[in-house]
């Protein structure tokens, strides 16, 4: 693992919920598929923001991941 990787890991995606870019990577390796796949998975999206920041950023990880 780069040491881009590792930051890129610990990096919040979603701020409201303090759940970082890893935690998201292994819930798309575990099977997660959608949003709702990663919110049940997570508790990802289920902040204050209601999901409006992290919602775009999560697709993409799902998206890069997934394959
Ligand atoms: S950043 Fe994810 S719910 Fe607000």
């Amino acid at each position: 693992m780069t040491e881009e990787e590792i930051k890129n890991r610990f990096k919040k995606v979603c701020i409201c919920r303090s759940i970082s870019k890893g935690t998201m990577i292994d819930a798309v390796k575990n099977g997660a598929r959608s949003v709702e796949d990663i919110r049940k998975k997570t508790g990802a999206t289920t902040g204050n923001c209601k999901g409006t920041r992290c919602t775009p950023v999560i697709k993409e990880i799902i998206k890069e991941y997934s394959s």
